[in-house]
Formats: C-alpha cells, structure tokens, sequence
C-alpha cells in the first residue's frame, strides 16, 4: 500500500515535470502510455531499466536535446500528406491567394507548419503555394517547419515517404511531385524540398524569434494536432505566443477537434465548410472575400490512378475553389494563352485552363504542346478518350513528342490495351535514345531523359504492359 502510494506520488511528479517542460499532458488515465513512452526513451538515454530511468528523470537537469529526445518517444508521430481535405480546399481556394494579392507588391511569405512531424504537413504546404503562385521563384518565400523531436525531423529532412503517407493525397499527387526510389518510397521533387526548412523547437519553451528574425510576421501558421497533448495552461501559454508571431490579417489553422472560442479568444473565428480558421484581426479587411457566404464545393480527392500517370506538365490536384476564376483580358496571342493556361492548370482550375488551350490551339493550330497540354486537363478530368484522342494528335503533329508517346501507353495501360501500351512505350523508349540522361524533357517539368528511360524500362519488363 506504501509502495502504491510512492509509485503514484512518482508518477504524478513525473507527469508534472514533463508537462512543464514539454508542454504534453498525462493524467492518471495516461500513465500507461507515458510508461510505454518511458520505456522507448529509456533505451535511448541507455537504460535497461524504466524504473531507474525515471528515478534519473526527476532527479537530473535534462540538457535541451535530452528533452527533445524524451519527447519525441511520448508523442504521437501520425500525419500524411493533405491530412483533412477540408483545410487543404480551403487554403488552396481563398487563403492563400488572398495572402498571395495581399504581398504581391513586397512579395514575400511566411508560412510556419508548427509540430510538422515527418514534415508531410509542410511538403503539403509547399506544393500547394507552388500551384497557387505560378511565379514563386520570383517570391521570398519563408517555409519553416518545426518540431520537438529530432527523430521526427530526420525523417521529414530525408524525405522519403511509403504509400501509407499519401492515403488521403488527391489524384495524381504522389506522381506528379514525388520521385521514387528503388525501395518503393517517395521523395518530393527537389524544388519542393528546397522550399521548406526544418528546425527543432519546443513549442512550450522556446521561442521562433531564435530561428527566423522576423518572427512576429507571419502571414500562416498551421498548428495542427499537437494543442490536444498539452496541458490547458501549456494551450494557452502556446497560443498567445502564436499570436505574438503572426502579423495582422493573417491566419492560424488548428484541428478541428483543438478550436474554441475560449482558447482562441483574440483570433476571429470564419467558417469554411468543414473547417474553421483563425484569423488574426477581428475586422476583415476591405480586400478579403465575405469567406463565411461562400458555397465551397466539397473537394473532390480521388484514390491516387493505378501508376504511372502522366508526368507533366504539371496540373495541379482537382482542389475545387468556388472562387469564379477572374476573367483576364488575354488577347489571342499564343504565347500568352500559353502561359494563362498552364498557370490555370498549375493552380487545379481544370475547366478555365481547358478552355485557354482551346483558345491557344485555335491561335496556332500547329503547336503540338497546346495539345499536350490540352490532354493532360482532358486525362485530370477523367475524359480519357478525348485525351486520347487530343495525344494522337500531339504526335501527328510532332512525331518526336516523347512525352506525348508516354501518355499515350499510360492511357492505354489503364484501358487495359497491353498491346497498344507496349506500342507507345516502345516508341518513346526509342526517341529517348538520341538524348543524354540529364537531358530534361520539354514540357515535363524537370523529368530527364534518363529518369524517364528507368521508367519506360521497368515498365516494360513488367508483364502487365506486355
Ligand atoms: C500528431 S503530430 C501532428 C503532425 C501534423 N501537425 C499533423 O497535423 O498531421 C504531433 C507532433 O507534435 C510534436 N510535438 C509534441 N510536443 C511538442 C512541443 N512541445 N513542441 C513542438 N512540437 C511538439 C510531436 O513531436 C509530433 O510530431
């Protein structure tokens, strides 16, 4: 009875400690998982014993990294690319163009994925800014991504996810933006992991001033999933610091589950469908839309297509915006119509975008990547026939379209025509054969020759395509 009531006077010193120092709160119900929790980290501090360890643990004056290292093994590492549709449709069809009008002049962005975990948040984040700002090169842009556990961030800094991390990414997504490796697992491409740094922070201890100087403008921060662990106090200690960090006009996204009035006082609560954001700022500014009257379409992400898809040019993820994309005055000049459409399709606005290619190929009927382009929406529609039908095109008039001839052995592969596929593949595989490896495709968004013949190779050593 004595040694129960030690144990229990132990245990609650223990949670109290942590609590304090992370911010993560365990009750009595939750001893059971801060055991298990122990019992990893107690191996890592290199103990045999979790009881020694945690008389360690309250007695020692835990070093920085020795904290991050606790933490990392009482906390939940569960994330996956566009983890809750409803916020990804909402930042992609109002928030952040509207940031993106609001700091065209000064052209600069700071968004923050706080608790990134394996960093699926933040590579989300980056692709989607990426549709959404056609021009991002030409932008200084801060994508920071922080977490408490090390562990956590090696993983998000090598960056190479398997398939369960894409269970709810929309169609098309992991082909489009990921490379993969021989194992089976998936790396974003290069500009995308350029865009996004990682750093470790506590949350509840440490302040973002110390990695990014201009820590009190953020424009977007996502905190998601990680408010829910921690003490009441710790919530709100967390959430004025964020508050702190954002500018004015400028948004905070919790889970679902984390948001209340009562947490969230300062911040403006508005209404998307199936998701509500924070806005910093109790009046809207005269520049933002009337976000809580818009019809927003329910977001139409599909189970990624059997692989491979087409590569490129890229077309963004259908994320449905009910925003009416704003008519520009485009004077029929290809080249523009061009570069409106692939914008338009860099951006998920499938429809506007087919109709510009339309109007491109009008304007120059002879330019076969109008075509291209204009199978690419037609396949992202679903409409595979007339994708079809508009790559048979592409090739007729450009015989060396190698991506076109890849295409055209997609589709046919998912039509389930081996033959045929094996037809197309053979070809493109052939007009590869005058490139060097490094060569990169035109109208592929960055895929060289040589990644494009490791495909077409495994592709038709497979007997599905035979
Ligand atoms: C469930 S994950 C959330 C990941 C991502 N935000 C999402 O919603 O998918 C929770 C993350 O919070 C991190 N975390 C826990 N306590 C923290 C703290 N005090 N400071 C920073 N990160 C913390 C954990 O390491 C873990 O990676």
């Amino acid at each position: 009875m004595a040694a129960d009531v030690a144990s229990d006077l132990l245990w609650s010193r223990l949670s109290e400690l942590i609590a304090r120092k992370t911010g993560l709160h365990f009750p009595v119900e939750r001893y059971s998982d801060l055991r298990r929790g122990l019992v990893g980290a107690s191996a890592e501090f290199g103990f045999a014993d979790v009881d020694a360890f945690v008389d360690w643990l309250l007695s020692a004056r835990l070093s920085r990294i020795q904290l991050h290292t606790l933490a990392g093994h009482l906390t939940v590492g569960e994330t996956y690319f566009f983890r809750d549709k409803n916020t990804f449709a909402a930042l992609s069809g109002h928030v952040l163009p509207q940031l993106i009008e609001r700091r065209r002049n000064e052209r600069r962005l700071r968004l923050w994925s706080a608790a990134c975990c394996t960093g699926e948040e933040a590579y989300s984040l980056a692709i989607l800014l990426q549709q959404c700002l056609p021009d991002w090169r030409d932008w200084r842009i801060t994508l920071l991504a922080t977490d408490i556990s090390e562990r956590f961030l090696e993983k998000a800094r090598a960056a190479a996810y398997g398939d369960w991390s894409f269970r709810d990414a929309p169609s098309g997504f992991k082909s489009r933006y990921f490379t993969a490796n021989a194992e089976g697992r998936y790396t974003p491409l290069p500009q995308i992991r350029q865009m996004v740094r990682f750093e470790q922070m506590n949350l509840v201890e440490d302040s973002v001033a110390t990695l990014v100087p201009e820590a009190n403008a953020m424009d977007l921060i996502l905190c998601r999933n990680v408010l829910m662990y921690f003490t009441s106090s710790q919530q709100t200690h967390v959430v004025d610091s964020l508050y702190r960090t954002l500018s004015e006009e400028s948004w905070l996204i919790v889970a679902a589950s984390e948001g209340s009035r009562s947490l969230l006082p300062r911040f403006t609560p508005v209404t998307f469908p199936g998701a509500i954001f924070y806005r910093k700022g109790g009046e809207q500014a005269a520049d933002t839309l009337a976000y809580d009257s818009l019809l927003v379409e329910a977001t139409r992400f599909t189970a990624p297509p059997s692989p491979p898809p087409l590569p490129a040019p890229s077309v963004a993820p259908s994320v449905a915006s009910p925003e009416p994309v704003v008519a520009k005055a485009i004077i029929d000049e290809p080249d523009a119509l061009s570069l409106e459409a692939r914008a338009l399709a860099d951006q998920g606005r499938l429809a506007p975008a087919l109709e510009l290619c339309d109007r491109w190929i009008a304007a120059d009927p002879l330019d076969s990547a109008g075509r291209y382009l204009r199978a690419v929406i037609l396949e992202e529609l679903g409409e595979r026939e007339q994708s079809r039908r508009a790559l048979m095109h592409a090739v007729y008039l450009q015989a060396d379209f190698v991506l076109a001839h890849f295409a055209l052995g997609n589709l046919a592969r998912g039509d389930g025509k081996a033959e045929e596929s094996r037809k197309h593949l053979q070809n493109a595989l052939a007009l590869l054969g005058s490139c060097a490896p490094d060569d990169v495709l035109p109208h592929s968004d960055g895929l060289t020759a040589g990644r494009l013949k490791e495909i077409l190779t495994s592709l038709l050593a497979q007997p599905t395509a035979s």
